[in-house]
């Protein structure tokens, strides 16, 4: 029996940094799925085209190049635009009817790259915001990157997401006693403050905030003053039903440390945060969803975000 009965929801991903895809560049993103591939057209905007040729099936992100906004086949050098349209078939006059791949919406926002996954022909119904701090001169320029594959389904991140119980027994945190959530459209807001010294890191202590939102299944932003003033974005990449690439990235204020200076704490300092986001993979990977689970008054509201995690099945492209 499959561990997570869900198709993979309808949501935005990031699957790319806005600097991994350069100008005449072709970049493979094997999530959601699919077998895609990004490029930039013409206007440099992003276009996210299916990676299998529709002539006679080459992987387009393998040994495919861009030229002017077209993509050119490795095969046998048809040219597709930012549309999916072939526009050049170097041996032929004609070109024939169906000569087109299919596009996927993307978003470029905040120096990251997004997709979305949802039923064929129908539009994204939310969005992802723009942050300030990224436009922010007080913040690093350039996102701070790790990134995981942990056999799991979004939606049990994002479950574990408003989990504050778990924090205790797994992150090893003094009990949550407070917190605030809540669930609204797309999203979900929630806020905690922790005094903790977490066992996993020698000597480390750190009395912090965390302000959080989530948009859709794929999205998490927060907003964690403490040692250092940031802004933590991760995704919930699907790469298939029972399988997510996390990414998770970082900018931070400088206060008084210059650009490099706060690069290179910065990457300690994250270091250890992600040790903590890596204490839930061995749960993650061997859990299963419980359709029914047996509750307790102190548990978080899981059925409230069950409810709210419907919505992103609504005629849900399953694989
Ligand atoms: S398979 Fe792509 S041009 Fe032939
Ligand atoms: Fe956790």
């Amino acid at each position: 029996m499959a561990r997570f009965p869900f198709g993979i929801p309808n949501s935005w991903y990031l699957v790319a940094y806005s600097d991994e895809l350069e100008k005449d560049s072709v970049k493979a993103l094997p999530y959601l799925g699919r077998n895609m591939v990004a490029m930039r057209d013409a206007n440099g905007a992003v276009a996210v085209l299916d990676g299998y040729c529709p002539h006679l099936g080459a992987n387009l992100a393998v040994g495919g190049t861009c030229e002017e906004g077209a993509i050119r086949c490795p095969f046998h050098g048809w040219r597709f635009d930012g549309d999916g349209r072939c526009i050049e078939i170097p041996y032929a006059k004609r070109i024939p009817q169906g000569a087109r791949l299919p596009r996927y919406p993307a978003l470029e926002r905040n120096g990251m790259i997004f997709v979305w996954h949802g039923a064929p022909d129908s539009e994204p119904f939310f969005e992802i915001p723009e942050l300030p701090e990224w436009e922010d001169s007080e913040f690093t320029k350039r996102w701070l990157r790790f990134e995981w594959v942990v056999e799991t389904h979004p939606q049990e991140i994002s479950e574990n997401g408003i989990d504050f119980p778990h924090l205790q027994f797994v992150h090893h945190m003094d009990p949550v006693e407070e917190y605030r959530l809540r669930f609204e459209g797309p999203a979900y807001y929630w806020s905690i403050g922790v005094n903790k010294t977490f066992s996993t890191m020698r000597d480390y202590h750190d009395d912090f905030t965390m302000t959080g939102e989530n948009w859709g299944l794929g999205y998490s932003l927060i907003r964690q003053r403490g040692r250092f003033d940031t802004v933590v974005v991760t995704s919930f990449t699907a790469v298939d039903r029972e399988t997510t690439c996390i990414k998770l990235a970082v900018i931070a204020r400088h206060g008084d440390l210059g650009e490099q200076e706060l690069q290179a704490e910065l990457e300690g300092y994250m270091r250890e945060h992600a040790a903590v986001a890596e204490q839930d993979f061995p749960i993650w990977k061997h859990k299963r969803y419980e359709p029914k689970p047996v509750l307790c008054e102190s548990d978080a509201p899981i059925a409230e975000h069950r409810e709210w995690a419907s919505q992103f099945y609504v005629d849900s492209a399953s694989l």
